[in-house]
């Protein structure tokens, strides 16, 4: 049997077969007659434990090159181990040391380093526990997120990365340009687009919501997860400046649906990962955060609280404890906010809609009292905003006026608003965070952490 991964030994558990693995080397320990080493190949937390004989032909050549890192093919039989931490093991017949991995170098050696040190070795972090069950977690939450959208007819489309509309309306994009940065041409005092590559000023999205739109507006459902990126000066431990978002848009849908939807497919990713992914799970609950998997395991049971934005201010208010950002109507919901109301009022995640147009983008839908639009953020204990969405504006008028309120150029939205003019419906979405969901489901307290290359304010490493 060729090329198993060690996933599959363990599970399958071929006895007395022939097999060949190819991985890197963990550990090392040599006794008398004995080398035993521990080879993980990515495919799964566990390393497969390797016996090697000193009767093999090669034996002096290689134990010494058999060091933490080093790539290896090993060929053998699998066979029952009798040891206590493992239930099988391989006795190596044949060992191909492929790469050397000087051991005075390597800095993956056995001592345990922060997650701040491991940052600037963004190329080898992948090869610890924890950065290798990140990245597995990753990919069963992206094929979790798929198969949601998928079973429910959501059609998957690919927006823009480079946009000439700020979805967000705020003002925090990177630009994207090639006009010469030491002579920038410049016409009437103002930079002269007309040279730049577009023939215009084009950036970076933001958001594929507002193109998703027009596809939500013909296809029905959709479903955008790509990257997007902000130019927020937010040095924290939840802003990235390059991240990746999934946002649903679906068409005839109003704000309840859309709360519906999003409690639904929560649900459904985290029971996916528990399901799917136990061992990597296991490790998180262990290493990084103990209450991990019973808090999703309640998640998943309960049903989320909803309340307006006023009542949630009418709660932080009751409770008299002194925020950093005092509490008012009309304030922006900050993490300290957010923490309070999941973690101590209500125990579990919290929708809040209905909050003060001053503080929303400029395409959700109006209320009737003039003052407060029908956004939707879905905060999570330890985290806060996971989710932000909303119904959106379907009318031209009032959404034209939303525009010019917020001091945006309609005419910057002129095929946005023409979805308003021809055919127009009701419809919602909203956006997840892919990487503050990651952070929630591990307990990562960084979300530097959960990406494998992070891009943050004054910080781009590799
Ligand atoms: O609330 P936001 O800004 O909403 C939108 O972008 C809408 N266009 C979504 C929609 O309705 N289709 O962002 C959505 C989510 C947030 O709730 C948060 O999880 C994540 O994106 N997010 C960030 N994640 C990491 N770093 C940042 N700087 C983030 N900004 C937002
Ligand atoms: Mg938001």
């Amino acid at each position: 049997m060729k090329g198993l991964l060690i996933k599959d030994i363990f599970q399958k558990k071929p006895l007395n077969n022939e097999i060949t693995i190819k991985g890197w080397i963990r550990t090392k320990r040599e006794s008398k007659n004995f080398c035993f080493t521990e080879v993980n190949d990515g495919s799964c937390m566990k390393n497969l434990q390797v016996i090697i004989d000193d009767n093999l032909d090669n034996y002096n050549d290689i134990i010494p090159l058999i060091t933490t890192g080093a790539s290896i093919e090993i060929s053998g039989n699998i066979v029952e181990s009798p040891g206590q931490k493992q239930s099988i093991e391989l006795h190596a017949t044949k060992v191909k040391v492929i790469g050397t991995a000087p051991a005075d170098d390597y800095v993956l050696q056995k001592k345990r380093h922060t997650f701040e040190y491991l940052r600037t070795i963004a190329h080898l972090r992948p090869r610890t526990n924890t950065f290798g069950a990140i990245a597995r977690v990753r990919n069963a939450m992206s094929y979790a997120i798929h198969k949601f959208f998928q079973e429910r007819n959501f059609i998957y489309v690919q927006t823009p990365i480079i946009t000439s509309s700020d979805c967000e309306g705020a003002g925090e994009m990177f630009q994207v340009t090639t006009l010469p940065m030491e002579n920038i041409p410049i016409n009437d005092k103002k930079i002269d687009y007309s040279k730049d590559f577009f023939s215009k000023k084009a950036s970076l999205t933001v958001s594929g919501q507002l193109e998703g739109e027009t596809y939500a507006c013909a296809l029905g459902n959709i479903y955008t997860f790509g990257p997007t990126f902000r130019a927020e000066h937010s040095n924290t431990t939840r802003h990235l400046a390059e991240f990746w978002m999934i946002e649903p848009e679906m068409a005839f849908c109003d704000i309840n649906e859309n709360m519906d939807t999003a409690e639904e497919f929560l649900k459904y990713i985290l029971t996916y990962v528990l399901e799917n992914c136990p061992e990597d799970m296991d490790f998180f609950n262990t290493r990084i955060d103990n209450t991990i998997i019973n808090n999703l395991q309640n998640i998943i049971k309960d049903k989320f609280i909803r309340i307006k934005y006023t009542e949630a201010i009418e709660e932080l208010t009751k409770s008299k404890v002194d925020f950093e950002f005092p509490v008012k109507w009309g304030i922006d919901l900050q993490s300290e906010h957010e923490k309070f109301l999941t973690e101590n009022v209500y125990k579990k995640p919290v929708i809040i809609t209905d909050y003060p147009k001053e503080i929303k983008a400029f395409y959700m839908k109006m209320n009737d009292d003039n003052k407060t639009v029908r956004a939707m953020d879905v905060l999570v204990p330890r985290l806060g905003e996971i989710i932000g969405g909303s119904e959106r504006e379907d009318n031209e008028k009032k959404l034209i006026n939303r525009i010019k309120e917020m001091n945006l150029n309609p005419d910057d939205y002129w095929w946005y608003l023409e979805l308003r003019k021809f055919g127009s419906i009701p419809h919602s979405g909203f956006g997840l965070g892919f990487e503050r969901l990651i952070q929630f489901i591990t307990g990562m307290q960084n979300i530097r952490d959960v990406i494998p290359f992070p891009r943050a304010f004054k910080s781009i490493d590799f």
